[in-house]
């Protein structure tokens, strides 16, 4: 099937083999009309035209926003950080945690093993390894896969905090206004999100203090909220 031969020339490198498929095979279909991309094709002969050549490096472009080369730079956030972060929250017992990355490797040891962690992203890599860590420091909650893009009317479980950390902006790059869709689903006492000070890709400059488009959605929707920064962060906390 041709739809499948594109997904897996895409996977093609390495680096991309841990991706989702539903996320991959969406992001396939969102653009073939664009590209004139006909999936009844034999993938031979569409392999060799040019649009097909232009349709595979912008899936692959925003493929390395979700996946690839940002998530190899290891950002980590000092103890300093993380004891602000669980100040500015004031007393929790549970945390949801959206596209987690590795960060829970960091912060159940200063947070606190006494809480339940519902951990989840859509890279399985990620997800294995700190399943592998709950389970040798007997860790309380749970670890899954969710594509917060695709699947995110799946239900979620109720915390009373919810993090989502340096990770709306790459939903927002490949769809705009998903954020907001996520969030409409979302239910915690506190949420936090964070976005990252520093540009993500080159080209792009160093992206100015702010969000104004975030601050937006929060105010259309109601949402009470104060920012504050540390690092090269810029959180949000949102009630
Ligand atoms: C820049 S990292 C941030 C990791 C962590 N939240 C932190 O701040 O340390 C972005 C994370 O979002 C995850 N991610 C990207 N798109 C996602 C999606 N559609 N659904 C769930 N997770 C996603 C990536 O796999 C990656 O782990």
């Amino acid at each position: 099937m041709t739809l499948q031969e594109i997904a897996d020339d895409i996977k093609g490198k390495r680096s991309l083999s841990d991706i989702d498929e539903v996320f991959l095979k969406s992001r396939i279909l969102e653009r073939v009309e664009t590209y004139k991309i006909d999936i009844n094709e034999e993938f031979k002969k569409l392999k060799r035209k040019d649009r097909y050549k232009e349709f595979f490096k912008d899936i692959r472009k925003t493929l390395r926003k979700v996946y690839g080369v940002y998530r190899e730079i290891k950002e980590k956030r000092s103890k300093k950080t993380y004891l602000e972060i669980q100040e500015k929250i004031g007393n929790f017992d549970s945390v949801l945690d959206i596209g987690c990355g590795l960060s829970p490797l960091e912060y159940i040891e200063i947070f606190g093993k006494d809480k339940t962690y519902y951990l989840t992203d859509i890279s399985k890599e990620n997800i294995k390894e700190i399943q592998k860590y709950m389970k040798k420091n007997k860790v309380k909650g749970k670890t899954f896969l969710f594509n917060a893009l695709d699947n995110y009317n799946e239900k979620l479980p109720k915390t009373d905090v919810i993090f989502l950390f340096k990770m709306l902006e790459s939903l927002e790059t490949i769809e705009k206004d998903s954020s907001e869709r996520l969030f409409k689903q979302l239910k915690a006492k506190v949420i936090l999100v964070s976005f990252s000070k520093i540009a993500l890709s080159k080209g792009e400059g160093i992206k100015k203090k702010g969000r104004s488009w975030f601050r937006r959605m929060l105010s259309k929707n109601g949402y009470s909220f104060g920012d504050f920064d540390l690092e090269d962060e810029i959180f949000f906390l949102i009630k």
